[in-house]
C-alpha cells in the first residue's frame, strides 16, 4: 500500500541530455575534398595527417650524399619530437570527440506520461480573440472580481448545455478546484468513498489527505464493476459509502468507459443505500468512435453531483471547471468558495464564454476528437507490431490507454530503462492504492503519431532489455 508516488498531469520530465554537439569542423588542412564528403549518416571522418608535418632529413639522412653534421642531425631529431607531439594530440583530439559523440543519443524523450494536449491541437488563435471580445462586449464584467459561482454569461451557457437551471452550476478554477470543493463538503476524517482501481492519481491523494477510507472497486473495460459494489455494499458489515467517484468516459487512467447498464446499476446502488455519485467527466466531449451515452446527471438529477472541464476541449491553462448539482449542494459550495477565492477568475471564464458562444468551441473539439482518434489508433497499431506482449483495450474516445504487461513484469524497472531511451509513461501502481504492478498508463494525447511509433519503438526497446 503506497501514496500515488507522483501526480502527473503537469510533468514534465526533464529532457535528456542535450545531443553532444556536432564535431567541430576539422581545421582546415584536414578538410577532405569536397567529393570526400560523406553521406550524412557516415561514420565522423577521421582527421586528415595535418599538414605541418616534417619534411624528411635533407640530403644524408636520405641515405645519399654526405654524411649529415651533427646540428643538422639535433635540429632533424627536434623536429621529429615535435611532430610526434602534434600527431599525438590531434589523435587525443580525435579520441576525445568521437567519446563525446558516443552513444548515440536517442533524441528528446518522448513523454507518454503527460495528460495534456500538444499545442497544434489548441486554437490559440480563436483564443486571443475570444480574449478581445472578452474585453471589448464586457469590460466591467471581465474586469471585476465577480461571484463565487462564476462568470454569469458562462454560468447560464453551461446550465443550457446540460437543461439545467443556472443555480445549479458552479464555474470554478480548473475542475480539480470542482472535486476539491465537492470533498470538502461532503467528505470527513473516516467517511467511505468508492473509487475505480485504478483511478485518477490526484482523487486518490485528495481524499487520502483528507482521511477518507477508501473502498477501491475494480474498474472493468465496461467501467466500475456494479457487482462487486452490490456485494460490498449487501454485506452485513459491508460498507456505508458517502460518495462513489467515477469517471464514466474514457477513464483516468484506463481510458474505459461506463456502459449504460452499469450507469444504471450504479445509480440503483447509490439510491438504494444512500449515497451520492461524483460523475467526474472532463473526456465526455472527446469520444472518436461509438456512441455517445447519457450523463448519469441527466438520468437522476438529485443523487449525482457532476464535474466537467474546458482543460480538454479549449486548453488546461485557462483553468476553468465547473460543478452540477443540487441547488442546496451548490449554494454551500458557493460559500466555501467566497472563503477560499472570493471568485475564480473572471477573465478566464469570460474568455471561455465568448470561445463558447461564438461556436469557437464546437471546431476546436472536431480538431482535439480527429487529433486524438488518428493518435490513438497510431498508439494501438505500434503496440500490436513492437510490443505483440501488452494487453489492453483501444479506447474510443480521451486521452488514455491502459496497457497490462505479462503478470511478473516490472514495471517500476520498464519505466528506469525507458528513461534511459528516451520515452516516459506512468506506472499502473501510481493510480491504484495496492497493485498494477504489471501495468502502465500510456497517454497520447500530447504526441503525434510519428512520436507514438518512435516512443513504442523505445518502449518495446526497453522492454526486450528485461527479458
Ligand atoms: C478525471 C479527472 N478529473 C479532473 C481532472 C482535472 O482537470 P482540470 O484541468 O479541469 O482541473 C483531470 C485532469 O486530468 C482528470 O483526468
Amino acid at each position: 500500500m503506497g501514496e500515488p508516488s507522483r501526480l502527473v498531469d503537469e510533468v514534465v520530465k526533464p529532457g535528456r541530455a542535450a545531443a553532444p554537439p556536432p564535431l567541430a569542423a576539422p581545421p582546415p588542412s584536414a578538410a577532405p575534398p569536397p567529393s570526400a564528403e560523406p553521406p550524412p549518416s557516415a561514420e565522423p571522418a577521421p582527421v586528415a595527417a595535418p599538414a605541418r608535418r616534417a619534411s624528411g632529413l635533407q640530403g644524408a639522412a636520405s641515405g645519399y650524399g654526405q654524411p649529415p653534421a651533427a646540428a643538422e642531425l639535433l635540429r632533424f631529431r627536434e623536429r621529429l619530437e615535435r611532430t610526434a607531439r602534434e600527431l599525438s594530440h590531434d589523435y587525443d583530439e580525435l579520441l576525445g570527440r568521437l567519446r563525446t559523440a558516443e552513444p548515440a543519443a536517442p533524441g528528446p524523450t518522448i513523454s507518454f506520461a503527460r495528460g495534456a494536449p500538444s499545442l497544434d491541437i489548441v486554437d490559440v488563435t480563436g483564443l486571443r480573440e475570444a480574449a478581445v471580445r472578452a474585453f471589448e462586449s464586457d469590460p466591467a464584467g471581465t474586469t471585476a472580481y465577480g461571484t463565487s459561482v462564476g462568470y454569469p454569461r458562462l454560468r447560464a451557457w453551461i446550465a443550457d448545455r446540460h437543461g439545467v437551471e443556472p443555480e445549479r452550476v458552479l464555474v470554478t478554477n480548473g475542475s480539480m478546484q470542482a472535486d476539491a470543493f465537492l470533498f470538502e463538503l461532503l467528505v470527513q476524517p473516516g467517511d467511505e468513498v468508492v473509487v475505480e482501481r485504478p483511478t485518477y492519481d490526484r482523487t486518490l491523494l485528495s481524499l487520502r489527505t483528507r482521511g477518507a477510507r477508501l473502498r477501491a472497486i475494480d474498474l472493468l473495460p465496461d467501467g466500475i464493476d456494479t457487482e462487486a459494489l452490490a456485494r460490498l455494499l449487501g454485506d452485513r458489515r459491508g460498507s456505508r459509502p458517502k460518495l462513489a467517484h467515477v469517471i464514466p468516459n474514457f477513464q483516468n487512467p484506463a481510458g474505459y468507459t461506463l456502459s449504460l447498464p452499469r450507469r444504471e446499476a450504479l445509480l440503483a446502488l447509490a439510491a438504494q443505500y444512500g449515497f451520492t455519485v461524483f460523475e467526474d467527466d472532463p473526456y465526455v466531449a472527446l469520444r472518436f468512435s461509438g456512441e455517445s451515452l447519457p450523463t448519469m446527471l441527466s438520468i437522476d438529477p438529485d443523487r449525482v453531483v457532476y464535474a466537467s472541464s474546458f482543460s480538454k476541449t479549449v486548453c488546461p491553462g485557462v483553468r476553468v471547471g465547473y460543478l452540477v448539482g443540487p441547488a442546496d449542494v451548490i449554494a454551500a459550495i458557493a460559500q466555501l468558495a467566497t472563503g477560499t477565492y472570493i471568485s475564480p477568475s473572471m477573465v478566464a471564464q469570460a474568455i471561455v464564454y465568448e470561445f463558447c458562444a461564438s461556436g469557437a468551441i464546437e471546431r476546436s473539439i472536431e480538431t482535439v476528437r480527429g487529433a486524438l482518434g488518428e493518435r490513438g489508433r497510431a498508439l494501438a497499431e505500434a503496440l500490436r507490431r513492437e510490443l505483440p506482449d501488452a494487453e489492453f483495450v483501444p479506447p474510443e474516445g480521451g486521452y488514455f490507454m491502459w496497457v497490462t504487461l505479462p503478470a511478473g513484469t516490472d514495471v517500476a524497472e520498464l519505466e528506469r530503462a525507458s528513461g534511459e531511451l528516451g520515452v516516459s509513461f506512468v506506472k499502473g501502481t501510481d493510480f491504484m492504492l495496492e497493485g498494477g504492478e504489471n501495468a502502465l498508463r500510456l497517454a497520447y494525447a500530447g504526441v503525434t503519431p510519428a512520436q507514438i511509433d518512435e516512443g513504442v519503438s523505445r518502449l518495446a526497446a526497453a522492454y526486450r532489455s528485461l527479458v
